[in-house]
């Protein structure tokens, strides 16, 4: 039975998208079978970070609302075995689709493949509720910004209130130059409850935000520091 991890965060824009395109290719490129899911309905982006928004037919909430089957909704990505993904709606409200919806769906995706990866909405609403139908561990992606660390804590306090407190966290965008000059909040300035729990870093590199426009995900794109990196992230979400 696989494992349904949630990529969220309080913060829009933190690098949730990027990073759950680039966990699966890693984790597709270590030999499991992945599927990612868009669940950010009504402001998709996934399938353009991966390049395959012209093969989107059928859709989550087309699942959901019994429209198609699941394996019509799967898309192949022919560029690396072992991955599937499948769009979220394009809709804002696009049926009455719930946390059980979600459950429902996330265990039978488990039944079939090794990691089903959850791109959850920024914020706390309905939307990250819906996401986290289904969920066994939740990534919460912060940037180092106060802004960040504050939204980080209220969104750990409001998972708390739907019985998940097993959280860990990726810090992206990180300049180490800034935060050690004392111009961006550095690791010493997070919480103790945060930093014990990071399971990785990424720096900020405008390779990956070129990387998201091209549709391209940046550890495909050569063998350089952020494919290793993105390399023992994907060692340490094996062993959760
Ligand atoms: N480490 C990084 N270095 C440089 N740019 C990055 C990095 N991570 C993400 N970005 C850029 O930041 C922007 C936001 O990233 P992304 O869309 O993944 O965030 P998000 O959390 O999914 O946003 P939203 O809350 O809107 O869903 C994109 O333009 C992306 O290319
Ligand atoms: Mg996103």
């Amino acid at each position: 039975m696989g494992k349904t991890i949630v990529i969220a965060s309080g913060k829009g824009g933190t690098g949730k998208t990027m990073f759950s395109a680039n966990l699966g290719v890693t984790l597709a490129g270590n030999g499991h079978k992945v599927v990612l899911v868009d669940m950010d309905t009504g402001l998709r982006n996934l399938d353009l970070y991966l390049g395959l928004e012209n093969n989107v037919v059928y859709d989550v909430s087309d699942v959901l609302n019994g429209v198609c089957r699941i394996k019509q909704a799967l898309i192949k990505d022919k560029r690396f075995p072992g991955m599937f993904f499948m769009a979220a709606s394009p809709k804002p409200d696009d049926g009455e689709i719930t946390p059980l919806h979600v459950k429902v769906l996330c265990d039978k995706l488990r039944a079939v493949f090794d990691y089903v990866i959850i791109d959850a909405p920024a914020g706390l609403d309905d939307g990250l509720a819906i996401a986290l139908g289904g969920a066994d561990e939740v990534l919460l992606v912060i940037t180092p910004e106060f802004s960040s660390i504050r939204d980080c804590e209220t969104v750990t306090q409001t998972l708390a209130g739907y019985g998940i407190k097993d959280i860990h966290y990726v810090l992206n965008k990180v300049n180490v130059k800034l935060m050690k000059s004392g111009l961006a909040p550095s690791l010493r300035d997070f919480p103790k409850e945060i930093t014990g729990r990071i399971i990785g870093m990424v720096q900020f590199d405008e390779n990956i935000h070129i990387s998201t426009n091209m549709g391209v995900p940046v550890v495909s794109m050569g063998d350089t520091y952020i494919r290793k990196n993105f390399r023992a992230i994907a060692a340490r979400v094996e062993e959760l």
